[in-house]
């Protein structure tokens, strides 16, 4: 066989392996039957989040057990095993939701498995609240990437949520300092906003500028942080 034979039939089995891996994967909204996840769910964000070396809002396992029990979350499950999390949160008077805590174990990472997530979670937010914008707040191109083809657009932080509980919630990351210098005008996270009343068609075909994400997020990083340490 040659070379390149044998990396197209590597390729080949690859697929194959994912493709069974989705297969066996469930993604559900979640209930009170979810409740012995809630510790490996905050113990895989906390992780990742210092791995990645970046702020990151704090959540208990009693906190991850309200927003099970009141079917604001989706999870999945490979077999019995955690496989990835997310949960809707309400703000203002349902004028706002936000799909938070995103997160994929490592073992599952690279599948398209925080898309389907972030659809389900997307979803149920739109059913569950049909009125309120849907945003959120991240500093991962990741995520900027999922939201932008689910028709999300980069806005400032006054067109989001004034809700106080929710930037409460920032009082935890790293980089929450930055929040108060700057009056929570900006900060490393960008926002993004889904509003309803805008009918933007999502295409999925809406793809985000990597490499302007990537620069404003240095420029930022050059500006806050460097600050920090003076
Ligand atoms: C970010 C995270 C949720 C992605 O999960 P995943 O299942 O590997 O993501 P998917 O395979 O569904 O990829 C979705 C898209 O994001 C891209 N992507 C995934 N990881 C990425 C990374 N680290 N950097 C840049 N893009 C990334 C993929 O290429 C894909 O984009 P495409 O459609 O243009 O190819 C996962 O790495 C994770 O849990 N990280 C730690 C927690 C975290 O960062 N949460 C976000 C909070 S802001």
């Amino acid at each position: 066989m040659e070379i390149g034979e044998s990396i197209s039939a590597l390729k080949k089995h690859q697929f194959l392996i994912s493709n069974l891996k989705q297969h066996s994967m469930k993604i559900v909204i979640a209930n009170d039957s979810h409740f012995k996840y809630a510790e490996i769910i905050c113990d895989t964000i906390a992780e990742s989040a210092k791995v990645r070396g970046t702020g990151i809002a704090k959540r208990t396992p009693e906190y991850i057990q309200k927003r099970l029990h009141n079917g604001n979350a989706v999870i999945a499950l490979d077999g019995d095993k955690f496989a990835g999390f997310c949960y809707i949160e309400v703000w203002g008077h349902e004028k706002f939701v936000a799909n938070s805590g995103l997160i994929v174990h490592p073992d599952y990472r690279n599948q398209g498995l925080a898309k389907r997530i972030k659809k389900e979670i997307f979803n149920l937010s739109r059913s569950k609240f049909p009125d309120a914008k849907i945003f959120g707040i991240t500093t991962g191109l990741a995520v900027m990437k999922m939201n932008y083809e689910l028709g999300y657009k980069p806005v400032t932080f006054s067109e989001l949520t004034t809700d106080p509980e929710f930037w409460k919630g920032c009082q935890t990351c790293k980089n929450f300092d930055i929040l108060t210098r700057t009056e929570q005008k900006m900060c490393l996270c960008t926002g993004m906003l889904y509003d309803p009343a805008i009918k933007t068609k999502a295409s999925g075909m809406e793809k985000v500028n990597s490499k302007a994400f990537k620069r404003l997020k240095s420029i930022k990083e050059s500006l806050f942080l460097s600050k920090k340490t003076k």
